[in-house]
């Protein structure tokens, strides 16, 4: 299954399956989801960049990133979502991802924020070496409220050092 594994940059083809993705039941609660206008804004704003997983012929989620090749080399991973969660596909779509950032770009820190109940996503950060930073209080307005965010973050240094 892993070995057909590849990233492909996003482009408004994959729209479709952007929307469809973010939009699975029992997602509504765990990640933002954008109409198609707000998604065509961002894929020509110069800032962000998206990135496709396939296992095989099938694309298998998506990343979306914010600050994507910045001259502050802080990138914000903020949006990832797979069509079928718990197998694995998310570690290895956010992995290649991580280091598509650090060999293609010059950024020195990743940073996530993520909801901090959602145990299952902050596992698959933690598994590719994000660290936990602390609550980020009232940073997510979603849903019409304020949430507090658990912002975690990977530097350039760890992820060399872990994968020399
Ligand atoms: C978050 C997401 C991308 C992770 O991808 P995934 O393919 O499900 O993740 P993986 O299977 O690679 O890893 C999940 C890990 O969490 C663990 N896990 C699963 N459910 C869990 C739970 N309820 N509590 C704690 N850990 C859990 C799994 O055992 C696995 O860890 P392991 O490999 O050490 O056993 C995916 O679940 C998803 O799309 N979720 C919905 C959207 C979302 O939450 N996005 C993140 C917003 S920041």
């Amino acid at each position: 299954m892993g070995t057909t594994f590849h990233l492909v940059r996003g482009g408004l083809d994959d729209l479709p399956f952007i929307m469809a993705t973010e939009r699975l039941e029992g997602y509504d609660r765990l990640v933002g989801r954008w109409d198609e206008q707000r998604h065509r804004d961002a894929f020509v704003d110069g800032s962000h960049a998206y990135f496709i997983g396939y296992d095989g012929p099938a694309p298998v989620g998506f990343a979306m990133l914010r600050f994507w090749n910045a001259v502050e080399r802080t990138t914000l991973v903020r949006r990832v979502a797979v069509v079928s969660p718990g197998q694995g596909q998310g570690r290895r779509l956010l992995a290649a991802v991580v280091a598509h950032a650090f060999r293609e770009t010059d950024v020195h820190r990743l940073v996530i924020g993520l909801f901090p109940d959602n145990l299952r996503a902050r596992r698959m950060y933690e598994a590719i070496g994000f660290k936990a930073e602390g609550i980020s209080r009232g940073s997510a307005y979603f849903g019409g409220e304020y949430r507090d965010e658990l912002a975690m973050s990977l530097l350039r240094p760890e992820w060399e050092a872990a994968n020399a």
